[in-house]
């Protein structure tokens, strides 16, 4: 078996920390997808397999954007912290996200812990102070740090970069970087002002940076990852403000340093640390080895647009700091989309995983295991309710289920649910036996080299193996004729059973519990069905043990169901369009409204307006006459395409010449926000030409 070695240097203790998620607002399908599924995939994994593991995580509750969200809904941003911070912990539990920790960093010994960091690193001379002109908002009185501040990234021309990063390219720079900068409170174009920050100098660490990653990490990490490094390790390292001017956040823990507080990036991944130790205390452990000693290996679950935060500042901070460990990987994932558009918290363009659980009561292995069959590992991917439907009914229930299924509804149609006693095993049982076993291995092998789809896909194949076996020996025909073989068919097929229950357990934990329960209900203890057991079947599943009753492990989700999910988010779609519509504009008098003059017209002629984009010439039968129109339209229209055309026209509006041609009226047309034009026409074909429109 090809990953052995990896299974075996795999160290005993493992740190296993999932980005903390902004408390701005709920959690979606895309954060699962990407951080919080696997990393809970990887933490059960470890812990079936004996690992001393603290699964860390919980809310990031400072930076800007829960200050916004706040300025928005004209709350505290406390208030806005304690609503999310709520939601967000009571839905990760409910999805069964088995943290060992989860806390909040407005905990206090989350402060505690972030100021000592800090202090340590001040105190060892590891900053730069330095006294600079930053952008400020004299109206809102603000300094205009971060997503208080919007421009041009330098680097790639994105016009809606935030002052700390750019979302296309995922640069990090800082907010004097950003090319035509403008305050995202009042919309101001910011003055400069002078302040005093701490700077982390980046660039003495890159040396150690690129020999520790792009060198000692070459082989191990994931391209996607290496590849950012590399392009900021290129770009050359600058030293970066960890302290900011601003009024929520950890306040600065040094004299004249009032009005100050830590870099909500300074601050958060600290809050790992502090969630371990919060975690520790609890259960009367101690919290350094997973942080200090050598032989723990920690790892970090991300999203893309968290790398440079977890692989150039963060390992900064920590070696600077001298004391702690560095990652042994960060796997970040690439970004899911929904229904083929990004998904967006402002726009509500997402899955909230609050109201899944919600709907989808007790479902929440499908969404588990759509998301990981499905999971962003190496590029971009999208999620579809109609992807989430059919792998849920040709997967799950077809395969998964109906494997289970048949073969607890034949124990216990043939033996009343005892596990039959095998006689010899023929050439099959023993190929398939074998093959049972080395599902654990090539399993193990995919999750510790983080591909989380793949180790879900084998698990699969290992149910197909199932069903494969049962459709081939036939037991339901072979009863009648042979019942002995029968017996020796029934126990293989129940060890694929009993063999699944244990290794779904990391992906599908609702489901692997409720099946150990069928398997188990009463004699045999649920945990002898473990990953080392397989290997040995007498020990798994014997002979003489009474299973329980079948019942269905997946049922079928219908169309209306899934319509109901299509509509919900075309409603939002609906909703945003007419977010952005213009405003009606000022009311007119009766009187005002029948100066207008509208016509029914067809277009006879077209013509472009040489040396011009938008411009046709057009010959318009409206009826009363036939007239010259000239009209803006030649970038949606051909003008051979539009001869024919019904159009509306108003006709009594004064000429005026255009480019030399006189126009004698206007073609009405609708426009959406981004330009299509579409002619408004009559509905049915009856209606005359000069016909007016009112
Ligand atoms: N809140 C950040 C985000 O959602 C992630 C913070 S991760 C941590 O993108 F390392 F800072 F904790
Ligand atoms: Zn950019």
């Amino acid at each position: 078996m090809q990953n052995k070695e990896t299974a075996m240097t795999l160290a005993d203790r493992i740190t296993i920390t999932a980005a903390l998620p902004y408390t701005n607002g709920p959690v979606h399908i895309g954060h699962l997808a990407g951080v919080y599924v696997p990393a809970d995939i990887y933490a059960r994994y470890l812990r079936l397999n004996k690992k001393d593991v603290a699964f860390v995580c919980g809310s990031d509750e400072h930076g800007v954007p829960i200050t916004l969200k706040a300025k928005k809904e004209g709350i505290t941003p406390q208030e806005v912290v304690d609503k999310y911070h709520a939601i967000i912990k009571r839905s990760f539990e409910d999805f069964g996200i088995s943290f060992d920790n989860y806390s909040r960093t407005s905990a206090k010994i989350h402060h505690k812990t972030a100021s000592d960091f800090f202090k340590k690193l001040y105190e060892d001379g590891k900053f730069i102070e330095e006294t600079s002109e930053q952008l400020y908002d004299a109206e809102a009185k603000q300094f205009l740090a971060d997503r208080f501040v919007i421009g041009i990234c330098p680097k790639c021309g994105n016009e809606e970069s935030y002052g700390d990063q750019c979302e296309k390219c995922g640069t990090s720079h800082n907010a004097t970087d950003l090319i035509n900068p403008k305050s995202a409170i009042t919309g101001n174009v910011p003055s400069l002002k002078e302040t005093k920050h701490w700077y982390l100098p980046l660039n003495e660490y890159q040396e150690w940076l690129k020999e520790w990653i792009l060198v000692g990490h070459k082989n191990d990490w994931k391209a996607n990852v290496l590849g950012q490094v590399k392009s900021w390790t290129d770009d050359g390292l600058k030293p970066r403000a960890v302290t900011r001017d601003l009024d929520w956040g950890i306040p600065v823990p040094l004299e004249g340093a009032e009005g100050k507080v830590l870099y909500v990036w300074f601050d958060a991944p600290i809050g790992y640390i502090s969630s371990t130790k919060e975690w520790a205390e609890r259960v009367g452990k101690d919290w350094e080895p997973y942080w200090k000693d050598k032989n723990t290996k920690m790892v970090h679950f991300i999203g893309k647009d968290n790398i440079v935060f977890h692989c150039i500042i963060f390992p900064a901070m920590l070696k600077a700091e001298g004391s702690y460990i560095l990652p042994e990987n960060v796997p970040a994932n690439e970004f899911l989309n929904l229904e083929g558009d990004k998904i967006s918290t402002s726009k509500n363009w997402a899955v909230w995983l609050h109201e899944y659980l919600e709907e989808f009561k007790d479902k929440q292995d499908i969404l588990r295991y759509v998301l990981t069959a499905n999971a962003p590992e190496t590029k971009d991917n999208d999620f579809t309710w109609k992807d989430f439907q059919a792998r849920n009914n040709n997967e799950l229930v077809a395969i998964f289920g109906n494997f289970i299924n048949r073969v607890l509804v034949l124990t216990n149609k043939y033996y009343e649910g005892i596990v039959p006693k095998p006689n010899e095993f023929t050439e099959v049982d023993i190929q398939t036996l074998a093959k049972l076993n080395e599902y654990p291995q090539i399993i193990s092998s995919s999750i510790e080299r983080y591909r989380f789809r793949e180790a879900l896909s084998e698990l699969m194949n290992l149910a197909r193996l199932g069903n494969k076996y049962l459709a081939d020996e036939e037991p339901w025909k072979q009863i009648k004729t042979n019942p002995e073989r029968v017996k020796t068919i029934m126990y293989v097929a129940l060890q694929i059973a009993a063999g699944l229950s244990a290794l779904s357990e990391p992906f599908l934990p609702f489901t692997s519990q409720k099946l150990k329960l069928m398997l188990c209900h009463s004699a045999l203890d649920a945990e002898s069905l473990t990953w080392e057991n397989i290997s040995t079947h007498e020990t798994l599943l014997p002979a003489n043990h009474k299973i329980g009753k079948a019942e269905l492990l997946f049922s079928k989700i219908e169309d209306d169901e899934i319509q109901k999910q299509i509509d919900k988010l075309e409603a939002t779609k609906i909703e945003n369009i007419e977010q952005v519509l213009e405003p009606q504009k000022e009311t007119i008098s009766f009187d005002d409204f029948t100066k207008l003059d509208i016509r029914i017209g067809t277009i006879i002629e077209a013509e472009k307006i040489p040396k011009t984009k938008k411009l046709l010439k057009l010959k318009v039968d409206v009826g009363i006459d036939t007239r010259t129109i000239v009209s803006g339209i030649a970038e949606s229209f051909k003008p051979e395409e539009i001869i024919g055309q019904r159009v509306s026209v108003l006709v009594n509006l004064a000429p005026r010449k255009l480019r030399g041609v006189e126009s004698e009226g206007m073609i009405l047309m609708s426009e959406t926000n981004d330009g299509k034009l579409t002619f408004i026409e009559p509905e049915k074909d009856s209606v005359k030409n000069g016909e007016q429109v009112s």
